[in-house]
Parts: C-alpha cells; sequence; structure tokens
C-alpha cells in the first residue's frame, strides 16, 4: 500500500490545511496509508550555512533533522499544504527547504515522488507568493509537482466549508497518482513556473526555475519563450547533483582565494557593535549578552 506524507506548514492544530490534506487523502482513490507532519511539532535549526553537509557529508546542527529526512525517505508520495502568513507561505516550509543540501545526502530515497501543494489563505486574492513557495519548495526536493493550488478560508475549518474550494480539493487528489494537471494558463515551458518578473525589451524571468527568455505580448495571451542556463539548479535531478558538485568545488577556490577573501573580510570586523540576545547564566537571571565585536 502507497504510504502518503502530507506535510503540514500550520501549525494550527485541525487548521484548514490539516483539514484541507485529510480531505484530499480521501478521495485518493488508491488505497493508501496516511501519515502526517506537523513542521512545527519539530526542532529545525537555521541552516548556518557552514556547507559541512557537502564537505563532511554530516551538519553540525542537533535537532529533529533526522527524523523528518526519515519520513521523507520512507513516503511514496507527499501533500504539501502552508497557510499564508504575511503574504507569503509560513516560515516552516523555508525552514527545511533552507536545509535542503543536507537532504542531497539521501536524495535516492528522496527525489522523483509524485507531489501535489496547497496553500490556504485567509483572504481571497491576497494569498501573495505563497503558491510559488510551495512550488519552490516541492521543486527544491525534487518531487514530480502534479498539481498545486490555492485555497482559501479564514477560520479552522473554513476552506471545508467554501464551495469554490471543492472542485480544487477533488482535482489534487485525482492528480497525486496521475498524470500532471494541465494548466490553460500561460506559464514556463521549461517547469511549468506562473510567477514571472519583467525586463526591459520583452526579457523575461521565471520566478521558480529562475531561467531566462523573452515574452510575447502579441497574441491573446502571453506566449514565453525560456530557455536553459549554463547552470541549471533545479529542473532534473541531475542539474541538482551537478549543483551540489559545483558548490563542493567552491572549496578548492575558496582556498585558494582565501588570503584575497581575508583581506575584504577583515576590513569589516570591528564596524558597529552587536546587539546580542539574553545569555543564560549559572549564578544568576539570565542578562543581556555583551555588545561585542564581530557577530
Ligand atoms: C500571522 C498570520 C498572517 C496571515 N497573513 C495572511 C495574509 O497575508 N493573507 C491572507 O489571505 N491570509 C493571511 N492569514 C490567514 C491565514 O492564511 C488563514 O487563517 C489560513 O486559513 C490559516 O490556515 P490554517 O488554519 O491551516 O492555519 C494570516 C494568518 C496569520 C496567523
Amino acid at each position: 500500500m502507497k504510504k502518503i506524507l502530507a506535510l503540514i506548514g500550520s501549525p494550527r492544530k485541525l487548521g484548514n490545511c490539516e483539514i484541507v490534506a485529510k480531505m484530499i487523502s480521501g478521495q485518493i482513490k488508491e488505497p493508501h496509508e496516511l501519515n502526517l507532519l506537523r513542521i512545527s511539532d519539530f526542532n529545525i535549526k537555521l541552516c548556518r550555512g557552514c556547507y559541512m553537509c557537502l564537505i563532511k557529508n554530516k551538519c553540525p546542527l542537533k535537532d529533529d533533522l533526522g527524523l523528518v529526512i526519515d519520513a521523507f525517505a520512507e513516503a511514496d508520495a507527499f501533500i504539501v499544504a502552508a497557510p499564508t502568513y504575511c503574504l507569503g507561505a509560513n516560515a516552516s516550509l523555508k525552514l527545511l527547504a533552507d536545509r535542503i543540501l543536507f537532504f542531497y545526502s539521501r536524495n535516492a530515497e528522496i527525489w522523483g515522488k509524485p507531489a501535489v501543494g496547497v496553500g490556504v489563505a485567509g483572504i481571497e486574492g491576497k494569498e501573495g507568493s505563497t503558491k510559488l513557495q510551495i512550488d519552490s519548495f516541492m521543486t527544491l526536493f525534487q518531487m514530480q509537482i502534479k498539481a498545486s493550488e490555492i485555497l482559501y478560508g479564514a477560520m479552522p475549518g473554513e476552506a471545508a466549508l467554501e464551495d469554490a474550494n471543492k472542485p480544487l480539493i477533488s482535482g489534487l487528489a485525482n492528480a497525486l497518482f496521475n498524470d500532471p494537471v494541465k494548466d490553460s494558463a500561460p506559464g514556463c515551458p521549461l517547469c511549468g513556473g506562473d510567477t514571472f518578473r519583467f525586463y526591459e525589451n520583452n526579457r523575461v524571468r521565471c520566478m521558480l526555475c529562475s531561467n531566462e527568455g523573452k515574452v510575447d505580448t502579441s497574441g491573446l495571451f502571453p506566449v514565453f519563450h525560456i530557455g536553459t542556463s549554463s547552470h541549471e539548479l533545479l529542473l532534473t535531478q541531475q542539474d541538482a547533483l551537478s549543483h551540489g558538485q559545483w558548490l563542493q568545488q567552491m572549496k578548492q577556490k575558496f582556498g585558494e582565494d582565501k588570503t584575497k577573501l581575508k583581506q575584504v573580510t577583515r576590513q569589516y570586523a570591528d564596524m558597529g557593535s552587536w546587539i546580542r540576545p539574553l545569555e543564560k547564566t549559572d549564578t544568576g537571571p539570565e542578562r543581556r549578552g555583551q555588545r561585542g565585536k564581530n557577530g
């Protein structure tokens, strides 16, 4: 039996994300087991950007990331559900996405699984970048994106009551183990992304795959002509692995440029004073950490 992992971005128990994920599962015809993972239940620390995961194949942060990776590895398919907070997906997806390089070490167990994404916003039209962020999350984890949608509903359970959400939920349920939903809206010919940045001379960049091209607006709908770049990040699993190897090569380049870089960074070491968080002491109450130099 297939195992579906529903990643729930909302910290709210029995909130819209959780309920919608369960509704999607309830309408999937293939027999499956539904497992749910609320990201905020886990202690996931911020990536420190040390690259030890690539260089030494281990992460110095002590947290629950390993448990999350195990859950990803065990799943056959994903439902990614996140609420809109402040015009974007809430921070939980980004917290995991920023640890992506550590997931590379187990890419064979994790990548290439089908997924549907769903964002829930409280006010119609005020989802901001939520869909792009959910699509980016699924792309980063090399999931096969079958479909993604934005639903509306503010109070817990409201998304289940809204009639307009019902066909979207059914569509997501049908898509997970079937062909990707064909979107009639104009999109990136490379990745299917539907968010763009526009520049002079009809130049355009897809915000999902970061590739560039031109947009033709002479017809009824804009048509995007976008080509691959010399450094692809995400279009294929090989791109992602090549990017990982490129990052590893940066280690050697860092060795070569170290002296030059040190000269630059040293100039900024003593500038300004840092405001520190409270420090716990053994002897007395918490006190503010000393203002200090250099981070
Ligand atoms: C801190 C915060 C910020 C929010 N910002 C937005 C927003 O920018 N746009 C919007 O449409 N809804 C916003 N909402 C509403 C939520 O998207 C909405 O209540 C949603 O149903 C929450 O999903 P949940 O029940 O799964 O937590 C915000 C909610 C919170 C708590």
